[in-house]
C-alpha cells in the first residue's frame, strides 16, 4: 500500500515545526515508514536564494520569490512521488497552502499565486495548527526573518481562511505540546486504511 501525503500548515510560532518532528518520531517509533519533509526546503539551489530572502540579504520581486517558493516544491515532487509510493508516509511542513497565502496576504492576486502549484501532488489530509496572534506573541514574539510581522500574518491568517475547505483538520494549538501532538496523531490514526491512488491534481479542478 502506498503511503500517506500529511499536510501541517499554519502561521510562523504556531510550533509546526516542533510537531511536525514529534508525530514523525511517533510513528517510526511504531515501526512505520514515516519521513519529514519542509517547505521551503533551503538546502536545494533554488532554497539557497529563498533562505537569503527570507534573511532579507537580498531583495527580490514579490512574484519572483512566489515562483521560487513553487520550484522548490517541484523539485521535490519525483522524492516525494517515490517514497509514497514505496509505502512510505510523508509529513510535510507547508506546502502550496502557504505558498499562496503568504503571497497573497502581501497582496498579489490569489488565482495568479495558485497558477504554478496547480498539478502538484494533493495531500491525504492538511491539519492546520490554529493559533491567535495574541498567544503567538505571548510564545516569545516572532524572529528577524521577513515575514514575521503581526501585520502580515494578521492577513496571512485570513488568506489561511479562505483557502481551507471542509477537508481540513483544524488543530487548536493553544493546548498543551502533548494535547497537540494527541489531536494530530488522532487525525494519523483515522485516515482511510485504502487511500486509493495517489493524486497529482492539486487545485485541477
Ligand atoms: P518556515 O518558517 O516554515 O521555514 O517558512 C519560511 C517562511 O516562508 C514563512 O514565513 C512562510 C513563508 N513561505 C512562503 O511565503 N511561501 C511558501 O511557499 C512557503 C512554503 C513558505
Ligand atoms: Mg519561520
Amino acid at each position: 500500500m502506498r503511503g500517506y501525503f500529511v499536510v501541517v500548515e499554519g502561521c510562523d510560532r504556531s510550533g509546526k515545526s516542533t510537531q511536525c518532528e514529534r508525530l514523525v518520531d511517533r510513528l517510526q517509533s511504531q515501526g512505520k515508514a514515516v519521513q519529514l519533509f519542509k517547505f521551503p526546503d533551503r538546502t536545494t539551489q533554488t532554497g539557497k536564494m529563498i533562505d537569503s530572502y527570507l534573511k532579507q540579504s537580498t531583495q527580490m520581486d514579490d512574484h519572483a520569490i512566489h515562483l521560487l517558493f513553487s520550484a522548490n516544491r517541484w523539485e521535490a515532487l519525483a522524492h516525494m512521488k517515490s517514497l509514497l509510493e514505496q509505502g512510505t508516509t510523508i509529513i510535510v511542513d507547508r506546502y502550496a497552502f502557504s505558498g499562496v497565502c503568504f503571497s497573497a496576504a502581501k497582496g498579489l492576486d490569489f488565482e495568479w499565486c495558485r497558477q504554478p502549484d496547480i498539478g502538484l501532488l494533493t495531500p491525504d489530509v492538511v491539519m492546520f495548527l490554529d493559533l491567535s496572534m495574541d498567544e503567538a506573541e505571548k510564545r516569545g514574539g516572532f524572529g528577524d526573518e521577513r515575514y514575521e510581522k503581526r501585520d502580515l500574518q494578521l492577513r496571512v491568517r485570513q488568506e489561511f481562511n479562505k483557502v481551507m475547505d471542509s477537508t481540513w483538520k483544524t488543530i487548536d494549538a493553544s493546548k498543551s505540546r502533548d494535547e497537540v501532538h494527541d489531536d494530530m496523531m488522532t487525525v494519523v490514526e483515522g485516515l482511510s486504511p485504502n487511500p486509493g491512488p495517489l493524486r497529482q491534481d492539486l487545485w485541477m479542478d
